[in-house]
């Protein structure tokens, strides 16, 4: 094992093994429940990592743009996290793995709090505490905070919005769901459509690189030197995505992987490595948690090469 260093020569190296190896994998099925989501391109592979200097590394299709789906509630609750602090969104929003699927009903017995802002139901309220008088407001303060951690303006895409919007009855349930038991804040159908958008920000692998970087630099953009939030916040938002950010593969992830990490339908995946880099995987096939067969087996196969597990 030899210890990781971001040395420009090694980790292009290592990028392009990475690509290399795990192109020809062909394993898992794209997500389909949001009818958009199965144009995408199963071939599609993209890597970014970028360092705490702010160089960025890159192999393969990395700057495909796609949408940024469950890959955006890390960004969002840290963002919620950063205008209302830790005991007031965890009054709404809980902070246990719920080791369930991600589109599950999660309601805590006692309080009735979705488990974690990682799954959709913890994410939807997330979303919902954002302050915003109107809907566009909050969506503009959503948008404006994961352009922050990118270091440039993002935008939706329309068309899977649309599509998302369509066919997002199992969310808009949960969204009621929660509302009835009192644990969303503000309308439930406003609440599910700005996180619907939200899901639907276009981003690439590069741009996913440099936000998971962000978190990893305690909060500070290490490509535009903007403090997007607070030490304190990163800390939090990255302790969360260790315990949850895999769904119900999020044990087997700390196990094996053992970094912060999150994934999203549309085959992004992030991790963190504490003070040393971000790295995003782009693959739309997912295995059966949602999380991409590729970047799984990609950023394990890293880890383990480099010894970059925290425990
Ligand atoms: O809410 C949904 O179902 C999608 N917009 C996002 C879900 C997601 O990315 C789960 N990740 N694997």
């Amino acid at each position: 094992m030899v210890t990781y260093r971001p040395t420009p020569g090694v980790v292009t190296d290592a990028l392009a093994e990475l690509l290399e190896r795990f192109a020809p994998l062909r394993e898992g099925s794209l997500a389909d429940y949001i009818p958009q989501l199965a144009l995408a391109d199963p071939d599609d592979f993209g890597i970014a990592l970028v360092s705490m200097e702010g160089h960025c590394y890159q192999a393969g299709r990395a700057d495909v743009p796609f949408t940024v789906q469950s890959v955006s509630k890390p960004f969002v609750y840290a963002l919620a996290l950063s205008r209302l602090g830790l005991e007031e969104v965890t009054r709404w929003v809980g902070t246990e793995p719920s080791g369930d699927v991600f589109n599950a009903i999660s309601l805590e017995p006692r309080t009735g709090r979705p488990a974690n802002a990682m799954i959709n139901a913890g994410a939807i309220a997330t979303t919902a505490l954002v302050p915003g008088t109107t809907p566009e407001e909050r969506f503009g303060h959503i948008l404006d905070c994961l352009s922050r951690f990118a270091g440039r303006c993002l935008d939706v895409d329309e068309d899977v919005y649309a599509s998302e919007a369509r066919t997002g009855d199992r969310n808009r349930a949960l969204a009621f769901l929660l509302s009835s038991a009192g644990t969303l804040p503000g309308d439930p159908s406003e609440a599910v459509d700005t996180y619907f958008r939200q899901c639907s920000v276009r981003v690439t692998a590069a741009d996913l690189a440099v936000m998971t970087a962000t978190l990893a630099n305690s909060g500070v953009n290490p490509v535009t030197g903007e403090t997007v939030v607070s030490e304190e916040v990163a800390v939090q938002v990255l302790a969360v995505m260790a315990s949850c950010g895999m769904y119900d593969a999020s044990g087997d992830w700390l196990l094996r992987v053992g970094l912060p990490a999150k994934s999203g339908v549309s085959g992004g995946l992030v991790a963190a490595g504490p003070a040393r880099f971000g790295i995003a995987v782009f693959s739309p096939p997912l295995d059966v948690h949602g999380n991409s067969v590729r970047g799984v087996a990609a950023l394990r196969d890293l880890s383990e090469r480099f010894g970059l597990h925290l425990m």
